[in-house]
């Protein structure tokens, strides 16, 4: 299969880096509107339901907010994939590949954050297993965990995805791109698809924190590693495999390669992620049980 068609930019459809800038810009307008709406503390998950509850309007606004984070992913990852395929990480200095990487952590963390702060189920279900795998990190560990949910107070992350992690994306994309507007085509373009999205398959917000059930399955681009924590080591799944990724990306720029060996590594370990998060989606059931054995 012939994989620049991933990457072609028709006469109709915008670039992935434009797709996901807007989808950023998106999920800045849609969530200023949702403040006035949610409350942190006590129970946040109370105020979104009544919220989402009380009109459609209401609940198409929750709807794209939570789409344009995961559509900022994903053209995000595209975009990479699209960097990769082009050996495009050879013209970065060091400095400029570093902010990069910096971006992709911190674009991660402000989509993950805004899913922590709904106080779901699986919101409390996400923060108890990246907290007990950051508690393994001993005292660096233990201060980045009591940094972003100190005794799982919501109203803490909430201010990180509000703030400390959006604010940090908006300065890194400046520096990655220059500019922080999108070309109004592919605002209007993403807008569009995001609102019909939103309409057709209107997004929940998951179990009450209430309910009686021991493991609940995260946000689409977590269920992979939710998967790989269910059969390997903690330490492999938790630590040494985030940390192979980061380590891969910070040296792309200074491997002499001959053929196209980066490129194979990055769609096999993409493949990989893949089965892991469709096996974790559709063949575990809500205690994380294997469904056909
Ligand atoms: C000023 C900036 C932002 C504000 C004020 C804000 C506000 C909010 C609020 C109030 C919620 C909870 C209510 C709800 O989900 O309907 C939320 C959740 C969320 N936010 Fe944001 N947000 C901001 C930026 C972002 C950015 C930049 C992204 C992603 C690029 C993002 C992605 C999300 C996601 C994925 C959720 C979880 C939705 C769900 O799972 O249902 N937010 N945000």
């Amino acid at each position: 299969m012939d994989i620049t068609i991933l990457f072609k930019k028709n006469l109709w459809t915008p670039g992935w880096g434009e797709i996901s800038l807007s989808a950023f810009i998106i999920a800045l307008i849609s969530g200023v509107l949702l403040i006035p709406f949610f409350e942190p503390s006590p129970d946040p998950f109370k105020s979104i339901s009544i919220f989402i509850n009380y009109s459609a309007l209401n609940h198409l606004l929750h709807s794209l907010h939570s789409y344009s984070g995961d559509l900022f992913l994903i053209a995000g990852f595209m975009h990479t994939f699209e960097y990769i395929y082009k050996k495009s990480y050879n013209n970065y200095s060091f400095k400029s590949w570093f902010f990069l990487i910096l971006l992709s952590v911190f674009s991660l963390l402000a989509v993950f954050s805004g899913f922590l702060s709904i106080g779901s189920k699986g919101s409390f279900s996400a923060i108890s297993i990246v907290s007990g795998i950051l508690y393994r990190l001993s005292v660096l560990g233990t201060f980045v965990s009591e940094f972003l949910f100190p005794n799982e107070r919501l109203s803490v992350i909430y201010m990180h995805h509000i703030a400390t992690f959006t604010i940090l994306s908006i300065i890194l994309i400046y520096v990655h791109i220059k500019k922080l507007r999108a070309e109004s085509y592919a605002l209007y373009y993403t807008l569009t698809i995001l609102i019909i999205f939103s309409i057709a398959f209107p997004e929940g917000i998951g179990f009450s924190p209430g309910t009686p059930l021991e493991v609940i399955k995260g946000p689409w681009y977590f269920i992979g590693f939710q998967e790989m924590l269910g059969w390997l080591p903690v330490w492999i799944a938790g630590l040494l495999f985030p940390f192979i990724i980061l380590i891969f990306f910070s040296i792309l720029p200074h491997i002499k390669e001959k053929g196209n060996e980066i490129l194979y590594g990055f769609m096999l370990f993409t493949f990989f992620y893949f089965a892991e998060s469709i096996i974790g989606y559709f063949f575990r059931g809500d205690e994380w049980q294997f469904l056909f054995r």
